[in-house]
């Protein structure tokens, strides 16, 4: 247990700040990497347990990966060159490392096994393992596999037609990575889009792969080549210096280098439609993902509405949207977020709870939340339900509270944002 007290503070956030780098292309460039003959550099990798997990599975085939800090080095003969792993694969909490590594074991010929923690236990698996039981993967589990602990035999897959049921990135990486070892082409279809970092890099490394209106096609004509890999600042760790910035009075803070990948960026959308200034600058776009600098001055906020397309644009983004909210005059309704129930914690519980006992007007419903806003928040007791976005957004919170913020656990923060502690220190005394 690490939980924190954190005392209520003012001081408006100030200065400079560069978040730590993206996770997402930080999963998938290890992954990439490994698959691609060569050698690939990754910088501003970010060193969050989450990605740790993806760069020790590659471990486990055999793949040569350095690592000093930030900087990876991943030096590989390609997959036909792994090995079977002997032990089996823990991918910890990482949600990502579950649900795209099956993409890759599918397509391997041999056999690997794979678990999680308890969160990662209880997060749905189906969702991959049926698409890819069509390509010809085959997979065992709990629940006919439908949950960790599974076990997998690959090898011999077919491309499929595959129209996404559910919004979900993963799912679509998932089925885009079997597409890399599949018998002929692959297509996945996707009614709205989702963050696109796994068709961006299967670019960037030569992969056989086209997009258009939401249709993504693959095939394993091409053999990835290594390249390296700059990994921007990872927006939704942006968000909660964003966020603070938006509600605390006085506040001026710039932050380096965010990833401002058209299909992540909602955040900003969404906090501009409420009020918030934003000034964007130095904009540059590597590897097909966009980036630059950007400054958030404190201004008043107006409640909103958020539902449909923007929806898969912030989804891990709106526990510390609805904080925003409890600020914003007027009434905030969040809807068509049903996926945040099975993310690394039901996060409209742990959100609603959260801020309820910090004073704010919080409702659930089956697919979001209705936040009154204009309220001051007290303090109190909270919990973090082990999810780092919680932890963080009750952090946050603290920065307008009357009384103390106390936090059950927070170590879950190193999921993501190890230095996230000092980061907020820096920007609320410069
Ligand atoms: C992710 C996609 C999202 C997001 C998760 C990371 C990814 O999940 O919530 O934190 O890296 O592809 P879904 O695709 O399941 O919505």
């Amino acid at each position: 247990m690490n939980g924190v007290t954190l005392k209520p503070s003012s001081s408006p956030l100030t200065g400079n700040l560069q978040v730590p780098g993206d996770k997402s292309i930080s999963h998938r460039a290890v992954m990439l990497g490994a698959l691609a003959k060569g050698t690939t550099h990754i910088t501003n990798f970010l060193t969050g347990e989450d990605c740790n997990r993806t760069v020790d599975a590659f471990r486990q085939f055999g793949v040569s990966i350095q690592q000093n800090n930030t900087s990876l080095t991943i030096e590989s003969n390609g997959p036909g060159n792994f090995h079977e792993p002997i032990e089996p694969l823990y991918f910890g909490n990482s949600g990502t490392t579950a649900r795209l590594m099956p993409g890759i074991l599918a397509g391997l010929p041999f056999f690997t096994s794979v678990y999680g923690d308890a969160s990662l236990a209880s997060r749905p698996m189906n969702r991959v393992v049926k698409p890819l039981e069509k390509m010809g993967g085959q997979f065992d589990g709990r629940s006919g596999g439908s949950y960790l602990p599974l076990a997998v035999r690959g090898g011999n897959l077919k491309g499929i037609h595959y129209t996404l049921p559910i919004k979900s990135a993963q799912v679509k990486s998932a089925v885009l990575l079997g597409g890399l070892f599949a018998e002929g082409a692959t297509e996945v279809v996707e009614a709205s889009p989702t963050r696109d970092h796994s068709e961006n890099m299967l670019r960037a490394f030569g992969a056989d792969i086209s997009a258009s209106n939401g249709h993504i096609r693959i095939s394993n004509e091409k053999s990835l080549i290594a390249t390296d890999v700059y990994v921007p600042g990872d927006i939704s760790s942006a968000a909660f210096f964003m966020t603070a910035a938006a509600i605390v009075p006085g506040s001026k803070l710039t932050l380096t280098n965010v990833g401002l990948n058209h299909s992540r960026s909602g955040i900003i959308d969404v906090l501009r439609e409420m009020g918030a200034s934003f000034d964007i600058s130095n904009q540059q776009i590597i590897g097909g993902e966009a980036f630059g600098d950007v400054t958030i001055t404190h201004q008043k906020l107006t409640g909103t509405v958020i539902e449909g397309e923007i929806v898969p644009r912030l989804i891990d983004e709106l526990p510390i949207i609805a904080l925003a909210a409890t600020q914003a005059e007027g009434t905030t309704i969040i809807r068509d977020a049903e996926e945040l129930r099975v993310k690394e914690t039901d996060r409209i519980k742990a959100t609603t709870e959260g801020l309820t006992r910090l004073g704010a007007y919080v409702k659930p419903t089956e697919n979001g939340m209705v936040i009154e806003g204009g309220y001051s928040l007290t303090g109190g007791k909270t919990k973090a339900y082990n999810d780092h976005r919680i932890a963080m957004m009750l952090a946050i919170s603290s920065l307008i509270t009357k009384d103390a913020v106390m936090i059950d656990d927070v170590s879950s923060i190193n999921i993501s944002y190890p230095d996230f502690f000092q980061h907020l220190q820096t920007v609320t005394s410069q």
